[in-house]
């Protein structure tokens, strides 16, 4: 919302209005996909895939916001995304590759 992430499941849909809005439809542009969508897809990131856009909009932000440092860095920013299914280590990895392509990968 406004690009910073929040946990719609929290948010009460009257405090989106008038805010922009961006949501896992809107992060392809046309038939390519966001970097990040293309890793999840190339890394296996998701099994029954319930969890999945939380967790590529979620990745998506931890990227801009320059916590993709290392597999630890990207795990601590991305603990509030839970996934049952218990892929944590592939979209770990689809989030480094997506940040290494995007060069914002900050040392350590
Ligand atoms: S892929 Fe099933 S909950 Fe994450």
């Amino acid at each position: 919302m406004d690009g910073m992430r929040v946990k719609s499941c929290l948010s009460l849909a009257a405090l989106a209005q008038g805010r922009e809005i961006t949501t896992i439809e809107g992060l392809a542009q046309g038939e390519e996909l966001h970097p990040l969508q293309a890793a999840f897809i190339e890394r296996d990131a998701f099994q029954c895939g319930y969890c999945t856009p939380g967790q590529i909009m979620s990745g998506v932000a931890c990227i801009s916001e320059g916590h993709a440092g290392s597999p630890q860095e990207i795990r601590e920013w991305m603990s509030g995304n839970l996934c049952r299914c218990g892929a944590y280590d592939h979209i770990v990895a689809a989030i480094q590759d997506a940040a290494s392509a995007s060069g914002s990968v900050r040392g350590g």
